[in-house]
Order: structure tokens, then C-alpha cells, then sequence
């Protein structure tokens, strides 16, 4: 663990479509990681919440105002959280309107649904455990999800996806029921915490700002729980410029909202 060695720095980073290609299309729909696909990127990330009869459903905030018409729905409801609502309910709302008129009728896909469709789409996934505290054993019920829908067939687990979150406690969870899921702690922590976090996790994935040439080698100098490089996958990066920048620290992946863009700026 002491020479500094990068991972996959020496290639170009992977792009990853944040939420799916949310900046074209409703973020975490079916339409946004079809929109990826179309656009030829291979590699999507979603958010995964609990309703409350206990249903995973991909959504970003704890709330569903944002990206859904459920105010209109059921303008009673509020402060219209995620786990105040039944899967029936969630599956009337209309999860593309707020975006654009051409995206009404998307639905909030339920986590079985939305690994299906990225099974057909032929994708890998960057799948956060989102605001976990708030759901007591949903890493046990989202990795039965998985299994039952194929994603954790030995090819899957090995090149398809990897499992994040903000809270290293539900990271350990996951790196203990299944060891041989690649995991993803979201976050900067001190540089002399590092070899802590890579004893379950094999990823540091990092707000692009903040970053440095230092961190990222830092990050490249330890060895994961599965014994390959540390790797970092940093997020959100919407811009040329942000993407070159971190493009030249070596870092391993980048999650954008704006793929083309990334693609474009790293491309030689
Ligand atoms: O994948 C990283 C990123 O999604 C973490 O932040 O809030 O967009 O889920 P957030
Ligand atoms: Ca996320």
C-alpha cells in the first residue's frame, strides 16, 4: 500500500448517466435510462426508497413533490414523504410532467421494474442506497430484489454493478451480506481514514469539488476488500471543464447528468 498506483487512471473514465441522462429526460424513469441507452451509455445510476407497505421504488428525495404530480393527486398528504405512501398510490403519479409534457405518464418505477429495464437495455448500474436510516433492513430486501431479478448472477456481480451510499453503515451491511458486490462509499473522508473505509469498500466516490490530483492518488495508493486498487467515481460533473479537470486526476469514473458533454470533453 505504499507505491502510488492507479486503477483504471490510464483509461479514459467510465461515464456514468446520473439518475439516468437526467438532464434529457425525468430523472430516475424508464425514459431517462432509455435515454442513456440511446445515447450509448452503458452505465446509469438510480436512488432506491421504501414506500410504506414496503415496496422499493426508485426516487431521489424523501419526498415525492419534486418529481411527481402527487400534490395535485393528493393534496392532503403532506409533506408527501416517500414512506407515507403505498406502492398503489405511487404507481397513479405521473413522474415525467414536472420535466416536460413529453415525458407525461412516466411512472416512479418500482425496483423490480427498474432492474428489468436495465437488464433489456443491456446497462450497468450505480445503485444508491438512499437515505437508508430512514428504511431499517432495506439492504437485505434490496439485495433479494437483485437476486431474484438476475443481478447478482456471478457475471453481473462481477462487471455490472456496483452498491453505494452516503451512510458507511449501510455500505458495511451490504459488504456483509454479500461480499462479492462491489461497494461505494459516498463522500471525502480524511485521507488518513481511507484505509478504514477500504475494508469495505471498494470505492471513494467523491463530489467532484472536493477533489485533488493528491486525493485521487491517495485514494489509487490503497487496496479495497477485494483486493484490486481503490477506485473513484465522482459526481456530478455536468461541465467540460469540471470533466477535463478531473479526467486529468486519473479518477475512475464520473457521474454527470450531462453524458454527451463528459464524452465529448474527455474524448482525445
Ligand atoms: O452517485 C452520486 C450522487 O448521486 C450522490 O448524490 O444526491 O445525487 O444522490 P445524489
Ligand atoms: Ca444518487
Amino acid at each position: 500500500q505504499t507505491s502510488v498506483q492507479t486503477s483504471a487512471s490510464h483509461d479514459r473514465p467510465l461515464v456514468v448517466a446520473h439518475r439516468g441522462a437526467s438532464a434529457y429526460a425525468p430523472e430516475n424513469t424508464f425514459a431517462a435510462i432509455d435515454k442513456a441507452a440511446d445515447m450509448g451509455f452503458r452505465w446509469v445510476e438510480n436512488d432506491v426508497q421504501r414506500t410504506k407497505d414496503g415496496e422499493l421504488v426508485i426516487m431521489h428525495d424523501d419526498t415525492l413533490k419534486r418529481t411527481t404530480n402527487v400534490e395535485q393527486l393528493f393534496p392532503d398528504r403532506a409533506p408527501w414523504k416517500v414512506a407515507d405512501f403505498t406502492a398503489a398510490e405511487i404507481a397513479r403519479l405521473d413522474a415525467g410532467s414536472w420535466f416536460s409534457p413529453k415525458y407525461a405518464g412516466q411512472r416512479v418505477p418500482t425496483l423490480k421494474q427498474y432492474m428489468n429495464r436495465v437488464s433489456h437495455n443491456h446497462q450497468k448500474l450505480v445503485f444508491e442506497f438512499k437515505k437508508p436510516e430512514l428504511y431499517p433492513g432495506i439492504e437485505k430486501q434490496g439485495l433479494a430484489v437483485l437476486r431474484k431479478t438476475g443481478w447478482l448472477d456471478r457475471h453481473h456481480v462481477k462487471s455490472k454493478l456496483v452498491i453505494q451510499s452516503f451512510s458507511a453503515d449501510s455500505v458495511k451491511t451490504v459488504h456483509k451480506l454479500r461480499p462479492d458486490i462491489k461497494t461505494g462509499f459516498l463522500g471525502t473522508p480524511a485521507v488518513a481514514d481511507l484505509p478504514e473505509y477500504a475494508k469495505f469498500s471498494d470505492q471513494i466516490n467523491s463530489p467532484h469539488g472536493s477533489i485533488t490530483r493528491e486525493y485521487v492518488a491517495a485514494i489509487h495508493a490503497l487496496k479495497g476488500p477485494h483486493r484490486k486498487h481503490l477506485e473513484i467515481f465522482t459526481w456530478t460533473v455536468n461541465d467540460a471543464a469540471a470533466a477535463q479537470r478531473v479526467a486529468g486526476f486519473g479518477v475512475d469514473g464520473i457521474i454527470t447528468n450531462t453524458p454527451d458533454v463528459v464524452r465529448e470533453a474527455i474524448s482525445d
